[in-house]
């Protein structure tokens, strides 16, 4: 048997993502170089004001077939490969790539800090809007994508049982270009998944697509296999915001 430290669950050998040291950024010499890029616009304060009136984990009023998500699922078991790995680090974490690169491959590395190591360069979310033939079997999603319309970087996940994320922040700046949909699918359930977002530990609805402000200090695992999630970048706009708006759940 193939060492998981080294090999994902097919045999291959895993491309593991940079190291994080490297990845620290210091955010005013940023803004020295380029301030233009490092100003909020008066559309990123209007979509970051309004969204954060709405919360840190909103529940959005769209319908999932749990039948349906299974069905998907045996589409794309095969595209899934191990989600950014880290040198000496096990953890059970799949991935399938929804949108990506032009001609991205669903199996294609899907972290960003992988990417980055493959171009030399971190693309920005909003590159990543191109559907790769996973984004066609998905068919749960479909009245998502066409609600939404354009999407960024999105993908599947599956956390198995010792599957993590440690604390974290996505993008803390609010000239962050997209915000993030997160599904919940599979066998998430608050039995087996943990969230916790800005010290809190969050309800999981399983079937349920939900607003997450990931500027926050977030965290989750997964105690048992098949928490699936689907991570959904979306362009921020005042329009997209609007679009939240009109499926919050409660109004
Ligand atoms: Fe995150």
């Amino acid at each position: 048997m193939k060492n998981s430290y080294t090999h994902d669950n097919n045999g291959n050998e895993l491309y593991h993502a940079i190291d994080d040291k490297v990845r620290k950024v210091n955010y005013a010499d940023l803004y020295e170089e380029t301030p233009e890029e490092w100003t909020p616009s008066s559309e990123d304060i209007s979509c970051e004001l309004q969204l954060l009136g709405l919360g840190d984990w909103e529940p959005l009023n769209f319908n999932f077939s749990e039948k349906e998500w299974e069905d998907n699922q045996k589409s794309i078991e095969h595209f899934y490969t191990t989600f950014q790995p880290r040198e000496g680090i096990l953890n059970d974490r799949q991935s399938v790539l929804l949108y990506g690169l032009e001609g991205d491959h669903p199996s294609r590395p899907t972290g960003l800090d992988q990417i980055r190591r493959e171009l030399g360069y971190m693309p920005l979310e909003e590159e990543f809007k191109y559907p790769t033939e996973a984004q066609k079997l998905l068919t749960s999603y479909h009245d998502v994508f066409d609600y939404f319309g354009d999407m960024g970087r999105s993908f599947v996940i599956k956390l198995n049982a010792g599957g993590f994320y440690p604390y974290h922040r996505d993008f803390p700046f609010i000239t962050r270009n997209t915000i993030r949909l997160i599904g919940f699918h599979g066998k998430s359930s608050q039995d087996q998944l943990e969230w916790e977002v800005a010290g809190q530990r969050q309800p999981i609805i399983p079937n349920t697509l939900y607003y997450v402000n990931t500027m926050k200090r977030h965290r989750l695992s997964s105690w048992k296999h098949n928490s699936d999630m689907v991570v959904l970048n979306v362009p921020k706009t005042w329009k997209n915001v609007l679009k939240i708006m009109s499926v919050l759940n409660g109004g």
